[in-house]
């Protein structure tokens, strides 16, 4: 059973706290390691996250063919009309020397001959994707970050520790409150400075491709205490996700359309060509609706992903970890066609931050999906989250450690701010985790690829009649996360609400066109 003693909590101190070992909070704690002691926390291994799953690759303008303003323009039409043009530009701008830092620290991307080897995802003008062991560049790039960081004495990471609520003092953050989920015991973490860098929200939906720890936390714990947040409505969802009864929807590269597979309807009809120019290749979020609108006109569940013209050895040999886990469901793909269907991928927007990473709270920076930098505006550019994780991790990390070098004093004495709440968790295990289901059932239903008024109110009325659960305080992990998801699901279904018009990712059919004037929208909670 979990203690909540009234008197105060054990403390451990640091000069500098990160939340999150995916890229972004990775590249945060190697430049903090440069002036101080870093804690890095994560909720469960440091592999679990997001970074790790992605696929594709990374867009960067190293080819010989292509320049920076070329991957800058088409970032900003992906973003329809609400990139911020200056983040956008630090992006590429910073961009290519972070990938051959990358590379120096041992990053093994694939190579034609001794030149890096380019792909091309959707909405690129040229193949600029670099891309690591076919589809686990994600994997590698983690890989590379979390062995650097194992040879920088000033870095400790703090597996399995489940950051409950940022630390908050007159307004500025000085470190989280924590539970030890194997202990069972909450003590609090102080430092200097803290970069939340907890990945994104996709796990509130029934269909995602993300991994089960996306669930919004970092946005939750930082909306509480009084940060900006920006953007909420704009959730991408990913065209091509398998599709197959009892089985996780496993994501399916934009990278195989990249480099040739075509879209059949289950008459085994080609239909991208009917939707824009571009076919398989248009804007994500077009494609995902030609393929909610194909599956409503012939009353399917999925489409099919086609590989099979295309040459079995190279397709074993470009994608062998989707090859290897649709054999394992017994699909071939380079015989088979492959049932998919759109799924949540990734937040667009997320709590507000400048170009270095500082949100309006002094003392927190944020970074990778959790934050809104605005460089993707309302639809983001394929394989662009990699490259902003690494680019404005490392800007959060240097902006923190200035700030830290003016804080000169931490609390020492920290009385336990939940000790008066009313204890939750009558539920079993099994009780959150239905819950949890519903909640993910009606995001997918009701706030999902093609939204309207009505199908929000009704999202919104079940979420707020939530509400009261979130005064109590749970015993466990997944009782935590069960509140950041009503807390994140409420405020992506009222910005959804909010925005009447459509644009990128956020497709409402009562207002099916975008407006002459897109805007942010800013949501804040004064704490
Ligand atoms: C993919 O491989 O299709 C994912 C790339 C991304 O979402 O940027």
């Amino acid at each position: 059973m979990t203690r909540f003693p009234s008197s105060t909590l054990p403390v451990t101190s640091t000069d500098f706290l990160v939340i999150g070992s995916g890229v972004a909070g990775l590249l945060a704690a190697i430049e903090l390691s440069h002036y101080g002691h870093v804690l890095v926390l994560t909720k469960d291994e440091a592999t679990a996250g997001s970074s790790g799953h992605a696929q594709g690759g990374i867009a960067v303008a190293l080819s010989d063919d292509d320049e920076i303003t070329f991957h800058f323009d088409d970032t900003i039409a992906a973003g329809a009309g609400l990139c911020n043009e200056e983040a956008v530009q630090v992006l590429v701008e910073e961009g290519p020397d972070r990938i051959l830092e990358l590379i120096a620290w041992g990053a093994r991307f694939d190579r034609e001959g001794s030149k890096l080897a380019f792909t091309r995802e959707a909405a690129h003008s040229k193949r600029r994707i670099v891309h690591a062991h076919g589809d686990s560049t994600g994997k590698e790039v983690v890989r590379t970050l979390l062995a650097h960081v194992k040879t920088l004495s000033n870095v400790r990471k703090f597996d399995f520790h489940y950051t409950m609520d940022l630390m908050m003092h007159d307004g500025a953050c000085y470190g989280v409150y924590l539970l030890d989920e194997r202990k069972k015991e909450i003590s609090a973490i102080t430092a200097k400075a803290t970069v939340l860098a907890t990945g994104g929200s996709g796990y509130l939906y029934q269909q995602t491709s993300n991994p089960p720890v996306a669930t919004g936390d970092g946005m939750a714990m930082a909306y509480r205490s009084g940060a900006e947040l920006v953007d909420m409505e704009f959730m991408q969802f990913h065209p091509t996700t398998l599709y197959l009864p009892g089985a996780p929807s496993f994501l399916l590269s934009e990278a195989m359309r990249g480099e040739g597979a075509k879209l059949l309807n289950i008459f085994g009809k080609e239909f991208a060509g009917k939707y824009h120019p571009e076919r398989e290749l248009a804007p994500r979020d077009i494609v995902s609706r030609a393929i909610v609108s194909e599956m409503v006109s012939t009353k399917s569940r999925h489409v099919y992903l086609d590989l099979t013209h295309l040459e079995a050895d190279f397709v074993r040999q470009r994608f062998p970890r989707i090859y290897s886990t649709c054999l394992s469901y017994g699909i071939d793909i380079t015989r088979d066609r492959i049932p998919v269907s759109p799924a949540a991928h990734y937040l667009m927007g997320g709590v507000a931050t400048d170009l270095d990473g500082a949100t309006n709270l002094p003392g927190l920076f944020a970074a990778g999906e959790v934050a809104c930098t605005g460089v993707h505006g309302a639809n983001r550019l394929a394989s662009n989250s990699l490259l902003e994780g690494i680019v404005f991790g490392a800007r959060a990390g240097k902006a923190a450690a200035r700030y830290g070098k003016k804080i000169h004093t931490l609390p020492d004495r920290i009385t336990n701010p939940y000790a008066d709440r009313p204890v939750a968790g009558h539920e079993s295990p099994a009780e959150v985790d239905e819950l949890r289901g519903i909640l993910r059932k009606l995001m997918w239903d009701r706030v999902g690829i093609i939204r309207c008024g009505k199908s929000l109110s009704a999202a919104l009325e079940h979420l707020e009649a939530w509400g009261p659960c979130l005064t109590e305080i749970y015993h466990e992990k997944c009782g935590l996360e069960l509140q950041n998801m009503i807390t994140i699901a409420t405020l992506i279904t009222r910005a959804a609400l909010q925005r009447q018009e459509s644009v990128g990712a956020h497709y409402r059919t009562d207002f099916p066109e975008q407006s002459a004037t897109v805007k942010q929208h800013r949501i804040q909670q004064i704490a």
